[in-house]
């Protein structure tokens, strides 16, 4: 217990220091959906639990789920196991996942379906997901810093609108042009449960947390700053003021030179960046603002030819004279070969 180990001194996990603005000569590494369908584990363990929505309402399993990834690879940082659609259901909207098709939800599209759902709604449905935040901080070694979550307004939005996802975004985006106030209902509800279920969390013992706004690029400059930017400035205000310690990560998938004018509006501590982006923009518009996390390509760790070690290095390259955190750009595929991640680690930390 609480031995010095290379990822810590000072005590502070290397993930913290690295969004704290720390330049580390090793960055710390983990992978978004890094615990998942590619483990053999995971996938016995969903077994036993029926289903993936079973799997995140079980502490005992999704805490299992949750540290899987840390005893085999030894990330830096732990996520906690769950998904950014049980905010919907909190706000009283029934989901579930068609096996193989991705989540399926009873659709919001007129005000009488919001009045409905607003008779479900209850906030303690979450109540099981911060049992498990509680159980994976007590067995989780001090050198490993364990992240929370949620999804950004706009990008759970799309999800409650279309009632699945969708290629572009389409019903939400027709909703808001067709009907903004009815639009901006819907994003109030999970602006103020987004507030409340992260600062739950972090009373539950995460370290930091990370706002996910997957769809973000789907949005033109002055959509993005009325869905994506204002109301994600607002969870962070509701957050800074019960635990103003607590690091905040923005993740607006896409939306690339509008990044900058993200990070100035809402005020996030350090962003989490797409495989798309122009690195040397990143590096000189982004990283010159707060810590930046990313940005290797899914489909490149899944393939593993030379192309692995030589864009982790060209990622280390662009970004490792300042301070971050090595990820990837969206979320690991469930095909890849747990070989590749070994090979990344071994070429991340050399
Ligand atoms: O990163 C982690 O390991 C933590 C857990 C996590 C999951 N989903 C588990 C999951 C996190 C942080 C998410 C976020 C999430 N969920 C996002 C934002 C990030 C992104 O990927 O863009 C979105 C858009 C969702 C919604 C969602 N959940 C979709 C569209 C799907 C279906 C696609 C798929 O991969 O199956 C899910 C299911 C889901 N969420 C799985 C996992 C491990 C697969 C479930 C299974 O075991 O079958």
């Amino acid at each position: 217990m609480d031995q010095p180990s290379a990822k810590t001194t000072s005590g502070t996990p290397a993930f913290l220091r690295a969004l704290s603005g720390e330049k580390l000569a090793v960055p710390p590494v983990w992978l978004m959906r890094q615990a998942g369908r590619y483990l053999p584990e995971y996938r016995e363990v969903r077994a036993k639990a029926g289903s993936f929505l079973a799997l995140c309402y079980n502490p005992d399993l999704a805490a299992e789920v949750t540290l899987q990834p840390i005893r085999r690879f030894g990330f830096d940082a732990a996520i906690l196991f769950s998904d950014i659609l049980v905010v919907p259901q909190a706000l009283g909207q029934k989901l579930w996942f068609a096996e193989g098709e991705g989540p399926r939800l009873e659709p919001v599209a007129d005000a009488a379906r919001l009045a409905e759902i607003d008779r479900e709604a209850g906030a303690g449905k979450l109540d099981p997901i911060l049992e498990t935040v509680r159980r994976v901080r007590a067995s989780l070694g001090s050198e490993t810093a364990f992240i929370g979550f949620c999804g950004a307004p706009w990008t759970v939005a799309t999800y409650m609108v279309a009632g699945r996802g969708t290629p572009d975004q389409g019903p939400a985006r027709t909703l808001f042009a067709q009907d903004p106030a009815l639009f901006q209902a819907i994003i109030e509800r999970i602006i103020a449960t987004s507030i409340a279920y992260l600062n739950a969390q972090i009373a539950a013992g995460v370290d930091a947390v990370q706002i996910f706004d997957s769809w973000a690029g789907a949005l033109g400059p002055e959509d993005f700053r009325r869905w994506c930017i204002e109301p994600t400035r607002r969870i962070v205000e509701g957050v800074r003021a019960v635990h103003p310690q607590t690091r905040i990560i923005g993740f607006p998938r896409g939306a690339g030179e509008l990044i900058p004018e993200y990070v100035r509006g809402t005020g996030v501590d350090a962003v989490s960046l797409e495989s798309e982006i122009d690195r040397d923009f990143a590096r000189e518009a982004i990283q010159s603002l707060v810590p930046v996390q990313g940005n290797l390509d899914p489909l490149v760790l899944r393939a593993g030819s030379e192309a692995l070690e030589s864009e982790v290095a060209a990622v280390k390259a662009a970004f490792g004279s300042g301070p971050f955190v090595f990820n990837l750009g969206h979320g690991i595929l469930p095909d890849t070969p747990i070989a590749h991640v070994e090979r990344l680690l071994k070429a991340v930390r050399g």
